[in-house]
C-alpha cells in the first residue's frame, strides 16, 4: 500500500476509535474512489486475477475477453475510456482498434509515449454492438478501476469522453462544461477531453481536442 492510502487508512480507522460513523467528503470523491478501509492491492496481478471469469454484469455473456487495462504498474498519467470495442474485445487489449490509432496520435501530438501511460476503460467488458454501457455495469465495474487506481497511483487521470468524465468526476454536466479545464479530485488532478471516436466521426472538434491535449501537457510537465 502506498503511503497515500496507508495514511488515509490509519487516519480512519483513528476517527472510527473516536466514535465517527460517517465523513463530509466530497461527492464526487466519495462517490468515485470511495473511502472504504479495504487494503489497496499487492499488484496489478492481483486485480487480474480477482477480474478473471467476473460474472458481477450481464456484458459477461457476450464478451470474448476481459479488458483489464495496459501500461506500467506505476505511471504518472492515466487515460481512461468508456469500454472496450470489437478488436479490443478480440485481443483483450484497450485502445486497439481505429479510435486507438488515432489516440496513439493524440499522444504523439503531445510528445507523451503510449507504452509511460496507463491505459484502461470505466467498464471492461464490451458492450454489444458498441453500445453505451449501463449505469449497473458501470456500477459493478468501478471496483476494479478505482484498484487500478490505488495500485497505479497516477497524478493525472485524462478521461476520454462523456461516459468517462461523468463517471469519474461524478458529475452529469456535459462534456463541453468539463473540458478545458484541470479538476481537482482529492490529490488527483483530472483533464476530461473527447473520446477518439468521436472526434472520427466529427473531426471539427479535433481543434478543441488538441487545445484539452495541450493543458493535458502542460500538468504532465509540471507534474514530478
Ligand atoms: N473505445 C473505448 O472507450 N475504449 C477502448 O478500449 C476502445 C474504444
Amino acid at each position: 500500500m502506498n503511503d497515500f492510502w496507508e495514511g488515509l487508512k490509519n487516519y480512519l480507522l483513528y476517527l472510527e476509535r473516536l466514535g465517527v460513523k460517517t465523513l463530509p467528503a466530497k461527492k464526487a470523491f466519495k462517490r468515485f474512489l470511495e473511502l472504504d478501509l479495504s487494503p489497496a492491492p499487492k499488484d496489478l496481478a492481483e486485480i487480474a486475477a480477482e477480474i478473471k471469469g467476473c460474472t458481477r454484469c450481464p456484458l459477461h455473456r457476450t464478451r470474448t475477453n476481459i479488458v483489464l487495462g495496459e501500461g506500467p504498474s506505476h505511471t504518472k498519467l492515466m487515460l481512461i475510456g468508456e469500454a472496450p470495442g470489437r478488436e479490443e474485445d478480440l485481443e483483450g487489449r484497450p485502445f486497439v482498434g481505429r479510435a486507438g490509432k488515432l489516440l496513439d496520435q493524440m499522444l504523439k501530438a503531445i510528445n507523451i509515449r503510449r507504452a509511460d501511460v496507463y491505459i484502461t476503460n470505466v467498464v471492461k467488458c464490451r458492450p454489444p454492438g458498441n453500445r453505451n454501457p449501463e449505469p449497473e455495469e458501470i456500477e459493478a465495474c468501478l471496483p476494479y478501476l478505482r484498484k487500478q487506481i490505488k495500485v497505479i497511483s497516477p497524478k493525472i487521470i485524462c478521461t476520454l469522453g462523456l461516459i468517462a468524465a461523468q463517471t469519474v468526476l461524478g458529475t452529469t454536466e456535459p462534456l463541453s462544461r468539463l473540458r478545458g479545464r484541470v479538476h481537482q479530485l482529492d490529490h488527483l488532478k483530472v483533464v476530461v477531453t473527447y473520446h477518439p471516436a468521436f472526434l472520427l466521426r466529427f473531426p471539427a472538434n479535433k481543434r478543441l481536442a488538441f487545445e484539452d491535449l495541450k493543458l493535458l501537457k502542460k500538468i504532465y510537465d509540471e507534474v514530478k
